[in-house]
């Protein structure tokens, strides 16, 4: 019994030093900014809106930048300077925005 709690409890601990922290991502987004706006929702033409995007996708993207299996020219130069960390919590700023959607009413 002792073990098994001892088990569960590393799972909890391993849980929280895993858990993306939104202070850093607002931090780490201020570089960010220029392009994709403050809100996350950019100006820039070429620079794609952030805000409320899935973080698995934000994060995906940002690993695939880093690799090189996604390339910009922009992007993969970012993306390089950042830590595994770093692209966890700059997802989870971002997901963190709420959008609404409006449906066209049209008939
Ligand atoms: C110099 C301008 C610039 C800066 C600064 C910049 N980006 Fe980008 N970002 C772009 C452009 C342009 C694209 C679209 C590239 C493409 O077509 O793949 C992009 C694409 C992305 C995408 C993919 C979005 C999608 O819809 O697929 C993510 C995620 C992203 N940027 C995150 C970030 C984060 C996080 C930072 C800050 C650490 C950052 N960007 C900084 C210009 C920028």
């Amino acid at each position: 019994m002792k073990q098994l709690v001892l088990f569960f409890s590393m799972f909890v601990i391993a849980g929280f030093a895993a858990a993306a922290d939104l202070s850093a991502g607002k931090k780490l987004s201020i570089q960010c900014s220029v392009c994709h706006g403050k809100d996350g929702v950019s100006r820039n033409p070429e620079a794609p809106n952030l805000a409320g995007m899935s973080s698995l996708y934000l994060e995906k993207s940002l690993v695939d930048y880093r690799k090189g299996i996604r390339q910009d020219r922009r992007m993969s130069l970012i993306a390089s300077a950042l830590s595994m960390e770093q692209i966890k919590d700059l997802a989870a700023w971002y997901s963190a925005f709420e959008i609404s959607v409006k449906v066209p009413e049209i008939d």
